[in-house]
């Protein structure tokens, strides 16, 4: 069961909706793991998640920065959801590949719905912004940074 990305789920800016695809993608393939029981690939897809969430955030940062737009409380919420992405990873590895369907429906729906209520309402007061700038908005990469390209 994996869950598929809507425009619902568009927060205004490509660059941003980029990184939240990828994340859902990266997410289906813990899942797909998670229903196969393939405990082996698990360290690795959370490994891949932690690093490509990081570097989203860093790509929102840098958004945030480019429009003034107060990131402290977004910045926490990124802190948040790296910690429930953790705890559910560490709940799962401690399992040892054993556990109820009951058990894998409820890893599956914390994983999804971590990252779907961070775009939804952590995300909202930074979409109401974005949706003031072009979908397309960059910040000027003249001086080299290259911290738009994060993990996608
Ligand atoms: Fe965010």
């Amino acid at each position: 069961m994996t869950f598929t990305w809507s425009k619902q789920l568009s927060v205004g800016n490509r660059a941003i909706d980029s990184e939240h695809k990828n994340l859902h993608n990266i997410i289906n393939g813990i899942v797909s793991s998670i229903v196969s029981r393939d405990i082996a690939a698990l360290p690795e897809a959370f490994e891949l998640l932690e690093k490509c969430l990081c570097a989203y955030f860093a790509v929102e940062e840098n958004i945030a920065q480019a429009i003034n737009f107060d990131f402290t409380q977004h910045r926490r919420a990124h802190q948040n959801l790296l910690n429930e992405f953790r705890l559910i990873k560490n709940g799962i590895t401690t399992k040892g590949g054993i556990w109820s369907k009951h058990e894998e429906k409820d890893y599956i729906d914390s994983l999804s719905y971590c990252l779907i209520r961070h775009i939804r309402n952590d995300g909202r007061p930074f979409k109401a912004v974005l949706d003031t700038h072009f979908y397309d908005f960059k910040p000027d990469c003249a001086d080299g940074n290259n911290i738009l390209h994060g993990c996608a």
